[in-house]
């Protein structure tokens, strides 16, 4: 295998001189047809680049069995050649051996189900980031924001029907993550002496408790849940931040906010692929991620639209007094991978995204349904007026109950259960999700099985 990689390495130098060469050609005789001088914009003759493509095709071309890519910033060998980092569940040099008794990580949320589309698309997809690229903190405007990238987020809500922003402010900030506590700040009170209560509902996205118990601050302060709160009438039920996640995570459904006061809309999954879109959301503050979107969880990259203006200018200064606004880099990137999203106004991308997470659901669902001991989640079909057809949404996780007839511990079900191996639920992710939604005598724990890993590691 070894020899193999190294023929290939040796391969792919061979074929990038000859690329080089053909291209050298190419230009030469294209340099004398149009006379040498400057054509102005379209064609330029490629020079500093050339090195940095070759760099990056021949490190693409490391066969990693499928199971594992190599990477320029990745490890290497002992000769400094990069060399492959295996998925989950996958060792070897090349990646191809399946490592024993593997378990499925429940608890993540990597959504690497969509990398085989960014590898068909590979072409319109890549960038070449010069040494000289936008050193400045700020870009000729004077703004942290990529203008053009800004009018394509605009663009693919219109054409995705998710969300108005006509008459909207936009914010970028590093993954939606960081757009969450700004948000929170910016809806909490100024009062020191009588907290925001920050409140989600019951199962919630652990972040929005963690991030508001890490920050500590003096005007907010984790309140738990919505529902437990509404019943306890005993405070003041205004000076509430609710999120509400929307689609939810991790059970999928379609939320509404429950208390009715402030409120930050999570749309991190509302997307043709998690679900039918019945209408554009049109929220005060909403915080959308490219990590659910385009797969790039890695490119930390989300943003807010926002109503109001006193509301926007907070979250800009949480932003810029935190970081200084987002890495330029990342704003380029994303900028090129949102215009492969939109092409034909996004039909093959939302489709290919759509039929992996419905297959994928469809799986799940036989599986489940042939177990007496658990079920997942029902969903509701909904029309959706981007695929312009009424349509069952496709989860991005599972939510694993026992059924009601049994009894016992779920994690001695789990043991127990011939069907589902072990290993598949192993991870230790159930606290994540606050207290289970279940009777007391089922004392039941919910697991969280993430359906947007890649397909191997599920398969597996
Ligand atoms: C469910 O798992 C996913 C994937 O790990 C994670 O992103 C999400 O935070 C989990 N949900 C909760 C409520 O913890
Ligand atoms: C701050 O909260 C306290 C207690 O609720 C209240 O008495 C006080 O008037 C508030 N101050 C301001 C400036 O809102
Ligand atoms: C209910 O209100 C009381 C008094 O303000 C407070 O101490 C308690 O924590 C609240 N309980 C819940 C579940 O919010
Ligand atoms: C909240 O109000 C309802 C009726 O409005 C009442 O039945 C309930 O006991 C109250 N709860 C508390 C904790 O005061
Ligand atoms: C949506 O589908 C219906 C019936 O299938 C059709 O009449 C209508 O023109 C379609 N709308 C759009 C915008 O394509």
């Amino acid at each position: 295998m070894r020899k193999m990689k190294k023929y290939c390495y040796g391969f792919c130098v061979l074929s990038s001189i000859i690329i080089n060469i053909l291209f050298a050609i190419y230009l030469y005789l294209g340099g004398r047809g149009s006379g040498g001088g400057s054509t102005g914009g379209g064609e330029c003759a490629l020079s500093w680049s050339e090195k940095a493509a070759a760099e990056a095709e021949a490190v693409a071309a490391i066969s990693c069995s499928d199971h594992g890519r190599a990477y320029l910033d990745g490890s290497t060998n002992s000769e400094g050649r990069p060399v492959c980092e295996c998925y989950a569940c996958y060792v070897g040099s090349d990646c191809s051996q399946l490592s024993r008794g593997c378990a499925a990580d429940a608890n993540s949320g990597d959504p690497i189900f969509l990398e085989p589309f960014w590898m068909q698309h590979a072409t319109n997809s890549a960038i070449l980031v010069s040494g000289l690229h936008r050193m400045s903190y700020r870009y000729n405007d004077n703004l942290y924001m990529s203008v053009e990238l800004e009018n394509h987020i605009r663009k693919l809500h219109s054409i995705v029907g998710n969300a108005i922003t006509k008459d909207r402010y936009i914010v970028f900030g590093i993954g939606s993550s960081q757009l969450l506590n700004a948000a929170v700040y910016a809806l909490s009170s100024r009062n020191s002496s009588s907290p925001s209560n920050v409140l989600a509902s019951i199962p919630f996205y652990s972040m929005y408790k963690a991030q508001t118990v890490l920050f500590n601050s003096k005007n907010f302060r984790f309140g738990g849940d919505t529902k437990a709160w509404q019943l306890n009438n005993s405070t003041n039920n205004m000076d509430v931040v609710e999120f509400v996640t929307s689609p939810n995570n991790p059970d999928g459904e379609l939320k509404n906010s429950v208390l009715g006061g402030k409120t930050i809309y999570d749309h991190a999954y509302y997307w043709p692929h998690f679900t039918p879109i019945p209408a554009p959301s049109d929220h005060d503050l909403m915080i959308f991620t490219l990590s659910k979107l385009t797969g790039h969880a890695g490119a930390r990259f989300g943003w807010a639209v926002i109503k109001d203006k006193d509301v926007y200018e907070k979250i800009l200064t949480y932003i810029v007094v935190a970081d200084l606004g987002i890495s330029k880099d990342t704003q380029l990137r994303v900028l090129k991978l949102l215009k492969v999203a939109l092409e034909e106004d996004g039909k093959p991308f939302f489709k290919f995204a759509y039929n992996k997470m419905k297959d994928r659901w469809d799986t799940l669902t036989s599986i489940f349904s042939k177990s007496t001991r658990f079920s997942i989640q029902h969903i509701h079909p909904l029309h959706c007026n981007f695929f312009n057809q009424t349509r069952l949404p496709s989860p991005a996780y599972a939510w694993v109950m026992p059924r009601f007839s049994s009894s016992g511990h779920l994690a001695d079900l789990v043991q127990s259960s011939t069907l589902l191996a072990p290993p598949l639920f192993c991870s230790p992710p159930l606290q994540s999700f606050s207290e289970p939604p279940c009777p007391p005598p089922h004392h039941c724990r919910l697991i969280n099985i993430s359906k947007g890993e890649r397909e191997r590691a599920i398969d597996a």
